[in-house]
């Protein structure tokens, strides 16, 4: 029987996932706009039979940086649009799907059904939809709101927003355009299903402007690991991507998105559990540790003291070289503060090394080590059931991308933990998700 393989997503982002990672000598600085460097990573990427290309977004410049001199050190201000990037970059390559991220608070239903089943033909079916709420204030001010949607009510309206996108990507059974030059008829209208949604946030008439995509349904992501988050994985998605650093929490994470998967009559690898991981690669550990040093040395003090004031609070009017203060202005940001600050005053961290310790991998698993130490790594937490695969970080481009494609998945592949080739040729096929039986045609249809 042949090994269970784990599968493999590269999350990229701007100019790289390390604030600093653009600083170092040997990175490309200027590549987050530059379209003949993405096409390039994404033929390297598929080279390395890589499952997708995972595309994060938001519609803001989303930096809490207090004014405009704390703002001139954040360094991944500019990124494409995910849907203009990957409608280009499937047309330059074949085989690696791509998931791009969309909010639905600030989005309208239609046009994200629209836009995703347009990607799905164009691409021949590699196309994923990676759903969000957003988590940035400055993009409730981009689109007519003063202030972001409360956590439940963003979480209400996205449950919705998937029920009428999905019920929109059905507008038509699969077999609707006849297109029979014959007797004229371009489309058969028994096979069309308008939708007719009237809900809480939105009304919808349909159906869709386009035929059903070419996976029935683009392939569905879910990041945001909150109660309400976990219930929409659970329900839609094909794929969560979540942050977790810590292999017990990951397994525990693991087994309650599953089960509640199954709570809603889904088998448990319909989803793919991929957390996210920071690789910082090097010919010896030595080598790795030398990079990881460098890239913490970078964060400048603005930038490691705005991401802390994010987090918890001012700590500006201390020195940076002391010890982490109690009475600092706080912010109301996340639940788990104290406990974080705790731990940390308890290693005895300074104020510096609290945010060159939180900066990079922002949650996520961060490895130093040789390619053989990350592939250990990987084949540790997928043996042991935590996850399905991973979400590739890039701390910078291209060498930070390059070093696992062309040294870990090699590993990996010898260990017969990964193919050497895609099975199929659509995103779905690949990440072995079944496509979705039009509700007409599986009979599951309501009157
Ligand atoms: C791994 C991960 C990736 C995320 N990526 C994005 C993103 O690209 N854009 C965005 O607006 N929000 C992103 N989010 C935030 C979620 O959309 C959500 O707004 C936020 O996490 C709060 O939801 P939660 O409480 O369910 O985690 C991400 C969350 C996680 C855990």
């Amino acid at each position: 029987m042949q090994k269970k393989q784990l599968k493999l997503g590269l999350s990229l982002v701007s100019n790289g996932t390390h604030p600093s990672g653009w600083r170092l000598p040997q990175a490309a600085a200027d590549c987050a706009l530059d379209f003949k460097f993405w096409k390039n990573i994404a033929l390297a990427a598929e080279r390395a039979s890589i499952h997708f290309i995972f595309f994060a977004d938001g519609a803001a410049v989303r930096s809490a940086a207090a004014d405009n001199d704390s703002l001139q050190y954040v360094g991944r201000i500019e990124q494409f649009e995910p849907t203009t990037l990957i409608a280009a970059l499937s047309a330059v390559t074949g085989h690696i799907g791509y998931i791009a991220t969309a909010s639905t608070t600030y989005n309208e239903p239609y046009t994200i059904a629209r836009k995703f089943a347009s990607l799905d033909h164009l691409s021949g079916g590699r196309t994923g939809w990676n759903i969000v709420t957003s988590w940035s204030e400055a993009e409730a001010k981009n689109y007519n709101r003063e202030s972001h949607l409360a956590h439940d009510l963003r979480y209400r309206r996205a449950q919705e927003f998937v029920e009428v996108v999905t019920g929109l990507w059905d507008s038509w059974e699969d077999d609707a355009f006849l297109r029979d030059k014959a007797s004229g008829r371009y489309i058969d209208t028994n096979k069309m299903h308008v939708l007719h949604h009237k809900g809480e946030h939105f009304h919808v008439r349909g159906p869709l402007n386009i035929e059903r995509p070419v996976q029935g349904w683009p392939v569905i992501a879910q990041a945001g690991s909150s109660g309400p988050g976990q219930e929409i994985g659970a329900r839609f998605a094909d794929l969560v991507y979540t942050a977790q650093n810590d292999k017990q929490a990951a397994r525990a994470f693991y087994a309650e998105i599953r089960q509640k998967a199954v709570a809603f009559g889904r088998a448990p690898s319909a989803l793919n559990v991929m957390p996210g991981i920071l690789p910082i690669i090097g010919h010896s550990r030595q080598e790795a540790k030398d990079k990881y040093d460098a890239l913490q040395q970078l964060v400048h003090p603005q930038l490691g003291l705005t991401a802390l004031a994010t987090k918890f609070g001012d700590m500006s009017a201390y020195p940076l070289d002391g010890p982490i203060p109690h009475d600092f202005p706080q912010s109301n940001g996340i639940r788990s503060a104290t406990d974080i600050l705790d731990r940390a005053r308890a290693r005895g961290l300074t104020i510096r090394q609290l945010y060159q310790s939180m900066i990079g991998g922002a949650g996520h698993l961060e490895i130093h080590g040789t390619a053989e130490d990350v592939a250990d790594q990987i084949a540790d937490w997928f043996q042991d059931e935590a996850c399905d695969g991973f979400n590739i970080m890039a701390p910078y481009f291209p060498a930070g991308l390059t070093d696992f494609l062309d040294q870990v998945v090699p590993i990996l592949q010898r260990r017969g933990l990964f193919r050497t080739a895609y099975e199929g040729s659509t995103l779905r096929e690949n990440l072995h998700v079944t496509r979705p039986a039009h509700p007409a045609a599986s009979g599951s249809e309501a009157a």
